[in-house]
């Protein structure tokens, strides 16, 4: 039975019981990965990365459009970074920015122990403050994937830089933007809400991008991602 109301997390036993059951029947038990994990909690950081199902979701849209460089913003410890580096093969390049420098030293041991040491970066500080260099030092459309999961209240801001970065024909993804369901409320004066329907509009009013969203529920609860298709200043990708 679905425990709800507009006071409280809406979570359903049912939803963890059937990710719980996909992650075993489709997400092999990987010793890196759960290790990143381990020290995450370890070391304090809170438990928000990515379900096993979601960072393999992450893992495939990379593989699918053969991506060789990944922006994310919202670094953690580093459990998205860790499957979407490994999508990328040898010559790959994640960049990952943090404000936290103590989430960025975590994450960069953990990368290092996947074996991404040489495949990923993590920037530290604010990304709204990082994003100008990234673009300044790998120039715009630079990036195949670029996955916004930090504070949701930038995140229109996040978008902005991520049209810049992101080529034609790549993808923007941006998480956790339907949040029990409060994307719907105009009236919310949540900030992380008001963060979510503002990237939501400005992805749907977008010239240079086709975008959709997904609702989801599972281990993290019922939420959702957008996703966008970056396409050139004509309409094509
Ligand atoms: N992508 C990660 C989860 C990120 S959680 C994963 O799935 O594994 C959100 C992260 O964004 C936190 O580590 C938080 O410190 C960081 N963050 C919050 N505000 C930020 C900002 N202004 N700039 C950069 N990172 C920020
Ligand atoms: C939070 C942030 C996330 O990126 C997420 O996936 C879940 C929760 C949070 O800040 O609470
Ligand atoms: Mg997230």
């Amino acid at each position: 039975m679905a425990a709800t109301g507009h006071d409280g997390p809406m979570t359903d036993a049912r939803w963890q019981d059937a990710d719980n059951y996909l992650a075993e029947q489709l997400v092999e038990d990987d010793k890196a990965l759960r290790s990143a994990l381990e020290d995450s909690q370890a070391a304090g950081l809170p438990a928000i990365a990515v379900s096993p199902l979601q960072g393999k979701f992450l893992y495939i849209l990379a593989r699918l459009i053969g991506a060789r460089r990944v922006l994310e913003v919202g670094t953690l410890g580093g459990y998205s970074a860790i499957w979407m580096g490994r999508a990328l093969g040898p010559q790959g390049r994640l960049v990952s920015l943090e404000v936290s420098p103590e989430h960025a030293r975590v994450a960069r041991a953990n990368l290092a122990r996947a074996g991404l040491g040489e495949v990923a970066e993590v920037i530290v500080g604010p990304a709204l403050v990082s994003l100008p260099k990234v673009l300044e030092q790998a120039g715009p459309a630079s990036f195949d994937l670029t996955f916004i999961d930090a504070d949701k209240t930038n995140n229109a801001g996040y978008w902005e830089w991520a049209l810049r970065l992101t080529r034609p024909g790549g993808a923007i993804v941006v998480d956790n933007v339907v949040r029990d369901g409060e994307v719907a409320n105009a009236a919310s004066t949540d900030s992380a809400v008001i963060g979510s329907r503002q990237v939501i509009e400005a992805m749907g009013a977008a010239p240079a991008a086709v975008a959709t969203a997904l609702q989801t529920v599972g281990l993290k609860g019922y939420d959702g991602f957008a996703i966008a298709l970056v396409s050139g200043p004509d309409g094509t990708a």
